[in-house]
């Protein structure tokens, strides 16, 4: 299940963070993957101690953990701070999985990957993300300020840019649904729901799919 998220970052916030990313300091991000997923990685990261990161999280976290479709899709109970990433001409990263778990001290699972395009798809070429999916390969190339959501238990890459610079910020959820099915018949029926208010269903069946939404979820969240 891939989830679209479209407008997480409008024009004027978009043109803050790149303006911040392009005064970062970057270090060699193939350091912060596990050795083999390292050694196919080839990128940069913002250095864990930019000074730029907390107005850079404020912004981009602030506007992704307030997004709707974003709680409906993640049913989040915890996300990781964000890695600021940019390829450049040759750089890409090659197929690998996400690590299971995650975070020194306190590990959290990665059951969904976040990616949030922050470069506009016309600034640079090639630098797809290609994921694994249930049916085959999906390329995702989005505008800047969209975002998508994966599985973390599906093998991705990035193919190779070739020109340009191609800035994104990535981060993990743990959901509170774990199962990957079940999160998937939760959205539906968030989005149904959603459906059936716009098209002004009766107070009964909205009530009841609540119900049935409520206890799945019940049924389903571990905290
Ligand atoms: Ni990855």
């Amino acid at each position: 299940m891939l989830i679209e998220i479209p407008h997480v970052l409008g024009r004027t916030e978009l043109e803050k963070v790149r303006k911040m990313l392009a005064a970062c300091t970057y270090v060699d991000g193939s350091a912060s993957a596990e050795p083999h997923a390292g050694s196919v990685k080839n990128n940069d990261e913002v250095a864990r101690d930019d000074a730029h990161l907390e107005a850079l999280n404020d912004i981009v976290m602030g506007n992704l953990v307030r997004h709707p479709r974003y709680r409906a899709g993640a049913l989040p109970r915890h996300v990781a701070t964000p890695i600021y990433a940019r390829y450049r001409p040759n750089q890409g990263y090659g197929t690998h999985i996400d690590n299971p778990l995650m975070g020194a001290g306190q590990p959290y699972r990665s059951d969904i990957a976040v990616t949030l395009f922050l470069s506009d798809p016309a600034d640079y070429t090639g630098g797809e993300l290609v994921i694994d999916a249930e049916f085959g390969e999906r390329s995702v190339k989005l505008d800047a300020g969209d975002a998508v959501l994966y599985p973390a238990s599906f093998t991705h890459r990035v193919d190779m840019v070739s020109a340009g610079e191609r800035l994104v910020a990535v981060t993990w959820i743990q959901s509170l649904v774990r199962d990957l099915e079940c999160r998937r018949l939760l959205f539906e029926i968030s989005q149904t729901r959603e459906l059936l208010r716009q098209e002004k269903a009766s107070r009964d069946a909205l009530d009841r799919i609540d119900a049935v939404y409520a206890n799945l979820m019940r049924r389903w969240a571990e905290l």
